[in-house]
């Protein structure tokens, strides 16, 4: 049993292998969030709260001259807005009496068998987990609550949501309706978080928490290249390997909301959850509204142990579908080799190229379809440009499948260009706040995805190019932010439901997809990977992770996404040198050894590639193949971070048995007359030997990881070496 309630102190424990989260029910039926960390047994640790007179924090009325009872003060599990907790809050109501306040008091609860799902959203699965429900309710309007958490013991994971019920008799507008909150009584915590821009994602930064508000969040409309939902808190002194550390991240691919703060008391809160400006969702008596999942993981052992716990659980209990398990086809994608400029037979040459190297999978990306031939035009015109192609989409797919590869195609079903037939028919399909002409991006517009009809009309043109040709992969693309949002289907108290029925309009399409072809590889995509989150997640197994191919970039963007995503879900290529985003010039097995950690893949012209390329290209291939298990099943360790100064950037993958090991180092500085680069090995088993693949030498697990890799001396700049290490006894 993960959840345990003890009757008589009223007493929640969520209990995972390595972990426990506690609620507790005091007087008046407040619910209070205890604690959230190392694995308790039975206890009740509400004695750490202090009553005391606060001074200046109010009182519930019921507790009339106790002024010791003070929700400004307590640990909450879920705070209200207006009803004197000053801190951030979870949960704003208006009234139907126009007041802006709920007080949400517990009243039952009950726990199921198996984790809870969401309809119409993506959420954590699995038979293993359970369930438990917490009902509040507002006794004075009759707001309901259910506080939704799902455990995982064995993957020491718990999801939590929450659905909020008109139970009055009026129409109340929620306001806000976040997902989590997690109170800390300390304030000694660090924040990191994952910032960035187009082509330069997930950036790691970290500061202490002060007595502020520090936010992060999105409103754009996707979860966005600027932040990422995942954020961590850490002990101060927290670091790969040791320390107590919390992930949470959202299963939600629109705008969202995160922020912490030390309050009056030096106690640290964290919410998050959509994002709540732009939201006001109208509900009818009876009516609900169902928040996004948010996850949450703890780990006393460092951010590489938190690491493991994320990938392992996203991957077990988030990814779905066949592509989960069977290994990914290495593809070589087109767009870096062609961009616009390519013709049917261009492409059977690359394919020709790629069957010959090993390659297993051409993807076709933009401007195969109408009048598509620059990204000045023709989105939402799903019909294909036979023209171009030289042939219908059946006859290319049929060519490239008898060459014996597979084929994909790229997609950006949620744009409109101004410049297409579509939007000469369905101008008003476009999101647009009506009297204004509004903002492009990339030249394009978004398409109403709030409205049912608009998803059904592009979806109905999208499964027609499907099922007209043997596609066995789709990349999902989405190229630019959303503005002036604005649904003409909905009437203006109901505007501030346009962002988040957008996402389920968006969510309801792949969801129709994955079912109708469940066979289909999907990546994510948005100019790279501005929705890189676990909603997407959800649908593709893998995301396209920057659109910075650039190898020495993608280090710093790799290490970022690495810490709340796993290896598996990072799509990463082989592009040219130089690089057409940063021109820097890198070796071409460097290149290999950055997209290796990923679902690796090619992006350049094959056709262009010399002899001893090509000869690199099969070698790399085969070796990809080989160490696919080790790379998308094993754990993870940054061994070395690309922020502290050192000469290399290393990395490496564990099986779980701890009998593989693959490491990877970059030089990323050059040195006269050198010092000794030395990496330290993780995760071995230390008594047992290990071979290094290729050669004789032979060395204990606890000789790697203490002692160390002596890396070669460089003899170019972005050397790379891929050292693969093999048990050979047993411990
Ligand atoms: C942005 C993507 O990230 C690129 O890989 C490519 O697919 C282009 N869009 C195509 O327009």
């Amino acid at each position: 049993m993960a959840i345990l309630f003890n009757q008589d102190k009223k007493v929640f424990t969520l209990q995972t292998k390595n972990s426990a989260y506690q609620m507790k029910v005091i007087d008046y039926d407040v619910l209070l969030h205890l604690y959230y960390g190392r694995r308790l047994e039975d206890c009740d640790l509400s004695y750490l709260i202090q009553n005391t007179d606060r001074g200046f924090c109010g009182n519930p009325y019921e507790v009339q001259h106790d002024r010791t009872f003070s929700l400004d003060y307590f640990p909450q599990e879920y705070p209200c807005f207006g009803i004197g907790d000053y801190r951030g809050d979870c949960v704003r109501i208006i009234n139907p009496d126009g007041s802006n306040a709920v007080d949400y008091r517990y009243r039952s609860y009950r726990i199921e068998k198996g984790k809870y799902s969401l309809e119409g959203m993506p959420a954590f699965y699995g038979e293993d987990g359970e369930t438990l429900i917490i009902t509040m309710e507002d006794k004075d309007t009759g707001m309901l609550l259910e506080l939704q958490y799902g455990v995982f013991e064995e993957a020491d994971v718990i999801t939590r949501a929450a659905r909020i019920i008109n139970g009055t008799k009026g129409t109340v507008y929620v306001d806000r309706a976040l997902s989590l909150c997690l109170d800390f009584m300390r304030a000694d915590l660090d924040w990191i978080h994952f910032y960035g821009k187009h082509a330069m994602e997930r950036e790691f930064e970290r500061a202490p928490l002060t007595h502020s508000k520090q936010a992060i969040g999105s409103l754009r409309g996707t979860s966005s290249h600027q932040q990422n939902p995942f954020v961590m808190l850490c002990e101060r002194n927290a670091g790969e390997d040791w320390g107590e550390c919390w992930g949470v991240n959202l299963v939600y691919s629109g705008g969202f909301y995160a922020e912490a703060e030390v309050d009056q008391f030096n106690q640290a809160r964290l919410v998050m959850g959509i994002s709540p400006d732009n939201f006001c969702w109208q509900l009818g008596p009876g009516e609900a509204f169902q928040t996004p999942e948010a996850v949450m993981v703890y780990s006393d052992q460092g951010f590489a142990d938190l690491s493991h716990k994320m990938h392992r659980a996203v991957f077990d209990h988030l990814i779905r579908g066949k592509w989960k398990e069977e290994r990914r086809p290495i593809l070589i994608n087109n767009w870096e080799a062609t961009y616009f400029n390519f013709t049917g037979d261009k492409l059977l040459r690359i394919a020709e190229d790629a069957k010959d190297l090993g390659i297993e999978m051409l993807v076709l990306d933009d401007g195969w379809f109408g009048n598509r031939d620059s990204d000045f035009r023709g989105l939402g015109d799903w019909q294909v440009n036979e023209k171009k192609l030289g042939s219908t989409m059946k006859e290319l797919v049929d060519k490239v499948n008898g060459m014996g590869l597979k084929f994909g195609l790229w997609v950006e079903p949620e744009m409109i260009s101004e410049d297409s037939q579509l939007y000469k028919e369905h101008p008003d399909w476009a999101i647009r706040i009506p009297g204004r002409p509004g903002n492009i991006g990339r030249s394009q517009l978004v398409l109403d995805f709030s409205r049912e009809d608009v998803v059904d009309a592009v979806q109905e043109m999208i499964f027609q190019v499907l099922d007209s040709a043997n596609i066995e992969y789709i990349k999902w693309d989405f190229n630019r932010s959303i503005t002036n949002l604005y649904s003409g289907a909905l009437p203006p108290e109901r505007q501030g439901e346009v962002a988040h029925r957008y996402v389920l309009g968006l969510y309801r399409f792949l969801e129709n997809m994955v079912q109708r072809y469940p066979d289909l590889l999907l990546e994510g995509c948005s100019g790279g990977g501005g929705r890189f989150d676990l909603g997407m997640l959800y649908y593709s197994p893998q995301i396209w992770c920057s659109d910075d191919t650039d190898a020495v970039e993608r280090l710093k963007i790799q290490y970022g996404t690495s810490f709340g995503y796993p290896i598996s879900s990072v799509g990463s290529h082989v592009s040219a040198s130089p690089n057409h985003q940063t021109f820097r010039t890198t070796p071409f097995e460097t290149r290999a050894t950055v997209a290796m950690a990923g679902s690796f893949g090619y992006e350049l012209d094959l056709n262009l590639l010399t002899e001893r390329e090509r000869s690199k290209v099969r070698r790399q291939v085969e070796e990809y193949k080989t160490y696919y298990d080790v790379i998308q099943r094993g754990d993870y360790y940054r061994l070395t971070s690309p922020y502290e100064g050192s000469r290399a950037c290393a990395w490496s993958f564990v099986s779980r048995d701890q009998k593989e090991c693959l490491f990877c180092a970059v030089v990323v500085k050059l040195q006269a007359n050198p010092d000794a680069m030395i990496v330290r090995l993780k995760g071995l088993c230390p008594n047992a030997k290990y071979r290094l693949e290729g050669t004789e030498q032979v060395y204990t697990g606890s000789a790697l990881m203490y002692g160390g890799v002596l890396l070669p001396v460089p003899g170019k700049e972005y050397e790379s070496w891929r050292y693969y290490f093999r048990q050979i006894e047993e411990a």
